[in-house]
């Protein structure tokens, strides 16, 4: 099972994005799975399971290479953003800070953990299709970046900035029409999506902010969809973008941003290849470079918002495994302590990960099974014929790549509690994220007191 490219020297083969374990993963002399210098068996005897691990190294060193990669192929001024739908949490906005990267929020929720996490509100940008008046002054109080997305957002802006107060910082995302093989659910950038204008609307909003005195447009947004394997959309979306920053200038807009989101996929399993951070951040880097010098353009300050790929390989879950049932002739279940209430990705876009046993990690599979979860769901099922060795109750089960879009699409189905989350670094885990308990599942709720049963 090749589960990383070990000490990798070649910067795009050593990409974090295009290993399935985080960088720091090994084997110690116990033949025990360890990462970041401790191995995973006692992380789970000391803060229990089911537990989110993140590995601060292969975090780091993704936003480094974001960040050293948009250095080196951009002439311009650039910024990155971690897309923090991805994986939001103190910790995160904190080391996010400490890179010198910017953040992008969505809620009220997560905009509050980017600003208490240290991201300066100058480098946080917020988005949403459904922006709530709260979050829109929120935002708008805060001076962070607010983007366009509908009139809807336009008609809230215009009662919440009184006259003569500072203008709001506004962003225009638009649906370029660009498709990507990925998961429908994901496609984001393609004409029926539900988030942002189309782009032929966009000269009419150009028209309407000429009239409008609280805001400046000062950059525009698209983003095509998330775990895309393909450059080329990328060279399209940089093209047509472009060509939309040189109407919104002719009309004398002061555009100087463009954000082309995120989107870099990541390796789940062996037979996923993703382009490395430094190739995709070349090819948006230079297309985008192309397309301004063919329009005579001035360079704008190129964004992207990465989040899968500053995380999703960082994270791994660790698992207690549990019952067995063995259907003769079938399949196996093995069951573990968690599923689709912290990882509702195989349920929901049908993922794919990698697994092995946390002690046995060298151990070739000689078991075929399915691993499926505690949850009341036949379709639970966290993945589906993996060959592992035979094991029984009790032994920990890792699955890799569960940095992004596990913690920050949990729920508590079946009322079961959220896990921990630690993040591991030079032989040290610091607990960063408590596991919910009974009593957090029974916070709001109320028992009115004419159901409380009297004798
Ligand atoms: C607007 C926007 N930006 C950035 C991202 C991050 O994408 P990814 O995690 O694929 O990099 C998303 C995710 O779908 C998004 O909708």
């Amino acid at each position: 099972m090749s589960i990383l490219i070990p000490f990798e020297k070649d910067l795009d083969k050593a990409s974090p994005n295009r290993n399935i374990a985080p960088l720091t993963t090994e084997i110690d002399s116990e033949e025990r799975l360890c990462v970041g210098g401790v191995s995973l068996s006692s992380l789970a005897k000391q803060y229990g399971t089911p537990l989110y691990v993140l590995d601060e190294l292969t975090i780091r060193k993704s936003c480094k290479e974001y960040c050293d990669s948009l250095k080196k192929h951009y002439p311009g001024k650039s910024t990155a953003l971690y897309a923090s739908k991805a994986n939001s949490s103190l910790v995160l906005s904190s080391i996010i800070a400490s890179e010198g990267m910017g953040i992008d929020v969505v809620s009220e929720g997560e905009l509050i953990t980017a600003i208490k996490g240290g991201v300066p509100s100058n480098k946080i940008v917020f988005h949403g299709n459904n922006k709530s008046i709260s979050e829109l002054r929120l935002a708008y109080d805060n001076d962070v970046i607010i983007v366009l997305d509908n009139q809807y957002d336009i008609k809230q802006l215009a009662n919440i900035v009184k006259p003569g107060e500072r203008k709001a910082r506004l962003i225009v995302r638009f649906t370029p029409g660009i498709e990507c093989h990925t998961h429908e659910y994901i496609k984001t950038g393609m004409i029926d999506s539900k988030f942002g204008f189309n782009a032929d609307e966009l000269e009419s909003i150009f028209i309407q902010f000429k009239k409008i005195e609280w805001g400046n447009i000062i950059g525009l947004h698209a983003h095509i969809g998330s775990q895309i394997f393909e450059v080329q959309p990328h060279r399209d979306l940089a093209d047509v973008m472009v060509k939309i920053l040189e109407v919104g200038r002719n009309y004398g807009h002061p555009i100087d941003i463009l954000n082309v989101g995120g989107g870099l996929g990541i390796k789940y399993t062996s037979s996923d290849d993703p382009p490395s951070i430094n190739s995709w951040v070349k090819v948006v880097s230079e297309s985008l470079y192309e397309a301004c010098e063919n329009r005579s353009q001035k360079l704008p300050l190129l964004m992207c918002e990465p989040g899968r790929s500053i995380v999703g390989t960082a994270g791994l879950t660790i698992y207690s495994v549990g019952s067995k049932k063995e259907i003769p002739g079938i399949k196996t279940y093995l069951a573990v302590d968690g599923g689709m209430s912290d990882n509702p990705r195989p349920i929901t876009y049908q993922s794919k990960y990698s697994t092995c046993l946390a002690d046995r990690p060298l151990l070739s599979g000689n078991k075929r099974v399915t691993i499926a979860g505690k949850h009341c769901e036949s379709g639970d099922v966290l993945l589906n014929d993996v060959l592992i060795p035979d094991c029984n109750g009790g032994e920990i089960l890792v699955v890799f790549g569960t940095g992004a879009y596990n913690s920050s699409m949990s729920s508590n189905y079946n009322r079961i509690p959220k896990p921990a989350s630690v993040i591991v670094s030079k032989s040290n885990a610091d607990l960063v994220q408590r596991r919910e308990c009974p009593e957090d599942i029974l916070r709001n709720d109320i028992l009115p007191d004419r159901f409380i049963a009297k004798d």
